[in-house]
């Protein structure tokens, strides 16, 4: 019996005159009475498989159910091709249909969608050419982070997903329970009495791993954690979803220099793994979705990211003669629109903005000298705006617990973390890369909901 095999390896080492069975589901059929020129693909790659059907040697209700969509096996010879557009294609000995597909109802019609649309039907959107490159991306972009980091010798720590703690301190998060919502216990003070929930305590899904990923670089040396995350911020914007994967490497003995260095050494690994492994995807993309995609990532390639302080960028941004949306002096936190005048206008290749106001960063930054800044890192990268956020930790427990105090933070939530600091405390370092973020830069796409399989955004939970 023949060994199904997938088209990329077909394509990939063609064997002519052998007999092959391909599996995959239908894009494109035509012809006429007597032949028929079907487009398969398997989803292995971009690229289509051409099966050319003597019409008289088939079933003609057969025929007729092969449609748009349509699944089907097809057993034949491999050959040249004789018309254009291909090398080669399979000359049809024998045809299963395993799904049939409706013509006239299949959503996925040859126009070109909007990705609204498409949005719609997220469950059929990776059989189409943009979102099946962009997902094989994505997940070369996966592969591509742990290799990386274990090559180096980090190792990947799963941090929870249900946490008792906000470990950016915002606010922002989902809450998880087993309550009866309709009948929630209360204590005398008009409070929610947890002891019954599930955990006996009030706990929601983690915003991000870093306080627990602090905690195995503390003993571990460099670890990373690679996981979804949640923020129950109403914003619905093109970069910002409810849940979303995060990067974040921590290092023990790491300074904010050190922590920069890596950071921009993993990004650019990231894009030229992307480049030599991806070519095909890559080029759709730039063809179909932005033609200035692979000139973009080369140069972000080739160029050193600059590296300023938030103190520095302020005057940049109140001489520019700009119109804000939301007017920048010392102390304001940056949007989106200064992060991408600086790199797109100003300085014209990626920032590291270092050093921020401590009024707006979190609690768990490490203190400057001044009193009033953090050693905090921003990577702001065009297109994008902030892609990568991070700092040096503040490892001195009086300091840490001074700042939880400040801001009023539950310290109970957080005593297992302040422990660290009692017991063997080191300088250490990390940061938090978006993972979609980067796929939208790798892949040019504008709306972050597009390089995610199912996206959770605001009053979206659908599918
Ligand atoms: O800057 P953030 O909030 O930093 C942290 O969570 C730190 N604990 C990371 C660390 O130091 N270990 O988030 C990190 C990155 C951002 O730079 C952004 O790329 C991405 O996560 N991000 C989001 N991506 C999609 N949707 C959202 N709502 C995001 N919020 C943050
Ligand atoms: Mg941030």
């Amino acid at each position: 019996m023949t060994k199904r095999i997938k088209v990329k390896t077909l394509l990939g080492n063609p064997v002519l005159g052998s007999d092959v069975l391909v599996k995959g589901w239908v894009r494109t059929k035509r012809g006429n009475k007597n032949i028929l020129f079907i487009a398969l693909n398997d989803g292995s790659t971009i690229n289509n498989i051409q099966i050319v059907v003597e019409v008289a040697l088939f079933d003609e209700n057969l025929l007729k159910e092969i449609s748009t969509g349509a699944c089907i096996g097809v057993m034949g010879k491999l050959l040249e091709s004789q018309g254009q557009g291909q090398q080669i294609e399979i000359n049809a000995a024998s045809i299963e249909l395993y799904g049939k597909s409706d013509a006239e109802t299949y959503p996925l019609q040859k126009k070109g969608h909007s990705m609204e649309f498409l949005r719609e039907i997220a469950y059929l959107r990776p059989r189409t050419n943009t979102f099946s490159a962009v997902l094989r991306i994505r997940h070369a972009m996966a592969f591509a982070i742990h290799k990386y980091f274990n090559d180096k010798g980090f190792f990947y720590l799963h941090t929870p997903i249900i946490t008792g703690s906000d470990a950016e301190g915002a606010g922002e998060m989902f809450h998880v329970t087993t309550m009866d919502l309709s009948n929630v216990p209360r204590n005398p003070d008009n409070s929610i009495d947890y002891s019954g929930d599930f955990f006996g305590k009030s706990t929601n899904l983690t915003v991000s791993g870093q306080l627990e990923g602090e905690l195995g670089a503390l003993a571990l040396g460099d670890i990373y954690t690679f996981g979804p995350t949640f923020r129950a911020e109403n914003s619905n914007t093109p970069r910002h979803l409810a849940e979303f994967w995060m990067i974040e490497p921590e290092m023990a003995f790491y300074d904010l220099a050190d922590n920069m260095d890596l950071a921009e050494e993993f990004v650019k690994y990231l894009i030229r793994y992307a480049l030599d492994n991806c070519s095909e995807d890559l080029e759709f993309l730039n063809n179909m979705i932005d033609k200035a995609l692979l000139e973009r990532l080369k140069f972000v390639l080739e160029n050193e990211f600059v590296r300023i302080t938030y103190t520095e960028a302020v005057p940049i941004l109140t001489s520019s003669g700009k119109k804000w949306d939301y007017p920048v002096s010392w102390g304001t936190d940056l949007q989106s629109e200064h992060e991408r005048y600086l790199v797109e206008e100003h300085f014209k290749r990626p920032v590291i903005l270092t050093d921020y106001p401590m009024s707006i960063k979190a609690f768990y930054m490490k203190q400057n000298s001044d009193g009033k800044t953090v050693r905090a890192m921003d990577v702001l990268f065009p297109g994008i705006g902030e892609i990568i956020g991070g700092s040096q930790r503040e490892e001195n427990y009086e300091k840490l617990l001074g700042r939880i105090r400040d801001l009023k933070i539950p310290e109970k939530d957080l005593w297992w973390y302040l422990e660290t600091r009692k017991f063997g405390t080191a300088p250490h370092s990390g940061f938090g890369l978006g993972f979609e973020r980067l796929i939208l830069f790798v892949t040019g796409m504008l709306n972050i909901r597009d390089v995610i399989p199912f996206p959770r955004t605001p009053k979206n939970a659908e599918f």
